[in-house]
């Protein structure tokens, strides 16, 4: 059978669900690790999906995800709040976030919540969008460990701090920005890896600081930032963002291909807005004329412009949860799925 037929999302989503509860994992926070690994997917950005399943759940048992850990509202000063993550599964601290937001925006128009002592917490996107569902506009966050050179080379000092903005839209226009403020999130770097090709000369630096095509040499250096100094300013200051509430600085945030039983420690910052509460008629009227003006700005005979978030909704409307996992990543899970008990289900 062709992988396309083979691939079925929810069945991965389910599957991966059982192995994480099998792992230790309460039913809700399985289901939202995997509910945030199933959008990645469903949005074609596979350097976010199931291939981060496998370091998730050698954190797990090391001990650097803690199981059974409750996020924590530590500090609630009317429209802002403080969440401790107390170091559980990154999408367990980031979705209860993200609601924290809504509700304080529903309460004074707008809400910003910064949390630390969290874990990787997978696509930035899946966390905005929960914001947009509630009809607001959602700003999200977060530091990652040091991975990222200084523009003109040096040692790693920034992550990739990737930076979700979305706005609600109707089904033709759902603009959503989503992105690491690295050149190419470091999940490209390791999809390249597993896969065996090459990487762009722009993408990384090796151990010695020197450009490199090969993916290992990058993982063992740094990334480039976005865009020299604007990517890397950026990244300065999401670090700032997520600082506000007490996290760690992505200098000092534990990587996490690192050791497993060090929790990570990183930081992240959400901000949720009531358009309601400013000029919300005007605010819709505005946000389709802006996707009009941008579509109509191409070039003659050439395919028109996209908004923000259009490639990985086409994706995602395309494939209709049926889009293929990479080869390397359906090896990678049929092992977990021998060493949980639990059959990998596209085998
Ligand atoms: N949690 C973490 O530690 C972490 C770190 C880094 C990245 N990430 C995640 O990695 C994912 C991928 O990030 P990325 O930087 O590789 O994304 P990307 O470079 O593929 O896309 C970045 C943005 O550009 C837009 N875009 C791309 N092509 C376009 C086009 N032709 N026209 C208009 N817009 C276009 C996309 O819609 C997206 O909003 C994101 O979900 C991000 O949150 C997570």
């Amino acid at each position: 059978m062709a992988l396309a037929q083979e691939t079925e999302a929810a069945a991965v989503e389910r599957w991966g669900v059982s192995v994480l509860m099998r792992a230790g994992l309460r039913a809700e926070a399985a289901g939202a690790v995997c509910a945030n690994l199933a959008y990645a997917e469903a949005r074609g950005l596979r350097t976010h999906g199931f291939v981060r399943l496998g370091v998730y759940l050698e954190r797990i048992e090391a001990g650097g995800i803690v199981v059974g850990a409750r996020p924590q509202i530590v500090r609630n000063g009317g429209a802002t709040a403080v969440v401790d993550c107390h170091d559980g599964p990154g999408a367990v601290g980031g979705a209860y976030a993200a609601e924290l937001a809504i509700r304080l925006a529903g309460e004074h128009g707008a809400g910003f919540v910064a949390g630390r002592n969290a874990n990787h917490f997978g696509a930035a996107g899946w966390y905005a969008e929960t914001i947009v569902e509630a009809g607001m506009v959602g700003l999200v966050a977060c530091n990652t460990d040091a991975v990222m050179a200084p523009p003109a080379g040096g040692r790693r000092v920034l992550g990739t701090n990737p930076i979700a903005i979305a706005v609600p839209g109707d089904a033709g226009v759902r603009p959503l920005l989503d992105m690491a403020t690295s050149g190419v999130a470091y999940g490209k770097l390791i999809v390249a890896a597993e896969e065996g090709s090459e990487i762009p000369l722009d993408w990384a630096v090796d151990a010695a600081g020197a450009p490199t095509s090969d993916p290992r040499a990058g993982l063992d250096g740094a990334l480039l930032p976005a865009a020299g100094p604007k990517g890397f300013g950026l990244a300065y200051m999401i670090d700032m963002l997520a600082a506000m509430g007490g996290a760690q600085v992505s200098a000092d945030v534990h990587p996490l291909y690192g050791d497993r039983s060090i929790p990570q420690g990183l930081g992240f910052a959400m901000l949720a807005i009531d358009p309601e509460a400013l000029e919300g008629a005007l605010f819709a009227a505005r946000v389709r004329r802006l996707a009009e003006a941008v579509r109509s700005a191409g070039r003659a005979g050439q395919p028109a412009p996209l908004i923000p978030g259009e490639p990985e909704g086409r994706f995602a409307a395309e494939h209709a949860g049926r889009a293929p996992l990479l080869p390397g990543t359906r090896r990678t899970l049929a092992t977990v799925g021998e060493r949980y008990g639990v059959p990998f289900p596209l085998l």
